[in-house]
C-alpha cells in the first residue's frame, strides 16, 4: 500500500503546519504533496517554505505564490505598498529570503503522482490557480475540469473548504486548508490517500488541533500585526472563527464607500456580516 498526504493553503501559519507534520510522523506517508499557498495571509511564510522544503515535499504554486512573485518582480505599482489592503502582501514578500524565492519560482502548476498519472493535483482548478472548486458546482461542471486535466482523481485546494465528490466522470477532492480553514472548524485540515494493492483508494480527511494562540503570538513577534493593520485584524477573525472575513470586508467597504479603518470594521461586524 502507498500512502500519499496532500495539504494546501498553509498561509504562513507555522504552528498549524508543524502540528500537521507531527501528525504525519504517525502515518509515515510515501509522498507528501503541498498544493500551493504556502505563503500569503500569514506572518511566517519564509519559515513555512523552509519547513516544507526540508521535509522533501512535492510542491505546486498557488495564487499567493504568484502574488508574492509579482511583488518581487515589481509587476505591481510600488505605491500600492502604502495601500491598507496591499501593505501586508508587500511585507510578506519582503520577508522571503533569496533561497525561498528561488524555491517558489521553480515550482510547477500541477503534479500527478508517479504510480497513477490520472491522479492530478492543482491549486485552484483546470482554469487557474484563482478559480476554486466547491460544493456549489454541479457534477457536470466538475467533469469539465476532470476532462481538461485528463484526471480520474482531481485534488485541489484554494477555497479553504474541504469537499469529497464522486461523479460518474471521476472524483474531485478539495483538501481544505492547513492554516486558514473556512468551514467553521479551526483545526488544520489535510487529506490522506491510501492506495491499496487491490486498486481501491481510501480517502481520509484529517483534522489536527494546534494552538491558535501561538499563531496569533507570531502575528505580534514577527512585526506582521503592526505592518498589516486592518488586514491582521481580519486574519485574526478568520483564524478564530474559521470563516472568511477579509475579502467580504473589502467588498463591503467598496460597495458602501467606507474607508479601510478599524471603525469601518466595527460597523461591518455589526451590520455587514451575518454569522
Ligand atoms: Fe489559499
Amino acid at each position: 500500500m502507498e500512502i500519499v498526504a496532500v495539504l494546501a493553503d498553509i498561509h504562513g501559519n507555522l504552528p498549524a503546519l508543524e502540528a500537521v507534520f507531527r501528525d504525519l510522523n504517525k502515518v509515515s506517508p510515501d509522498l507528501i504533496i503541498v498544493a500551493g499557498d504556502m505563503v500569503g495571509r500569514g506572518p511566517q511564510g519564509n519559515e513555512v517554505v523552509k519547513l516544507v522544503e526540508s521535509k522533501g515535499c512535492d510542491v505546486i504554486k498557488g495564487n499567493h505564490e504568484e502574488y508574492l512573485l509579482d511583488i518581487i518582480n515589481m509587476k505591481l505599482p510600488a505605491k500600492w505598498r502604502d495601500e491598507p489592503e496591499w501593505r501586508a502582501a508587500f511585507w510578506m514578500a519582503e520577508e522571503l529570503d533569496k533561497e525561498s524565492v528561488s524555491f517558489i519560482r521553480a515550482l510547477p502548476y500541477r503534479l500527478c503522482i508517479p504510480f497513477m498519472p490520472s491522479f492530478v493535483i492543482v491549486h485552484g482548478s483546470a482554469r487557474s490557480t484563482n478559480y476554486g472548486l466547491g460544493e456549489w458546482l454541479s457534477d457536470l461542471e466538475l467533469s469539465e475540469h476532470l476532462k481538461e486535466l485528463d484526471a480520474s482523481f482531481l485534488v485541489c485546494g484554494h477555497t479553504h473548504l474541504p469537499m469529497y465528490r464522486v461523479t460518474k466522470w471521476g472524483t474531485v477532492i478539495n483538501v481544505g486548508s492547513v492554516g486558514l480553514p473556512f468551514d467553521g472548524d479551526q483545526r488544520a485540515c489535510y487529506y490522506l490517500f491510501k492506495f491499496h494493492d487491490n486498486g481501491s483508494i481510501e480517502v481520509e480527511e484529517k483534522r489536527v488541533y494546534y494552538r491558535i494562540e501561538d499563531t496569533l503570538a507570531a502575528f505580534k513577534t514577527s512585526g506582521f500585526e503592526k505592518e498589516a493593520g486592518i488586514v491582521a485584524d481580519l486574519l485574526r477573525l478568520e483564524l478564530i472563527y474559521a470563516k472568511p472575513f477579509l475579502v467580504q470586508f473589502f467588498r463591503w467597504a467598496k460597495a458602501s464607500k467606507s474607508p479601510l479603518t478599524r471603525e469601518s470594521l466595527e460597523v461591518f461586524l455589526a451590520v455587514g456580516k451575518k454569522f
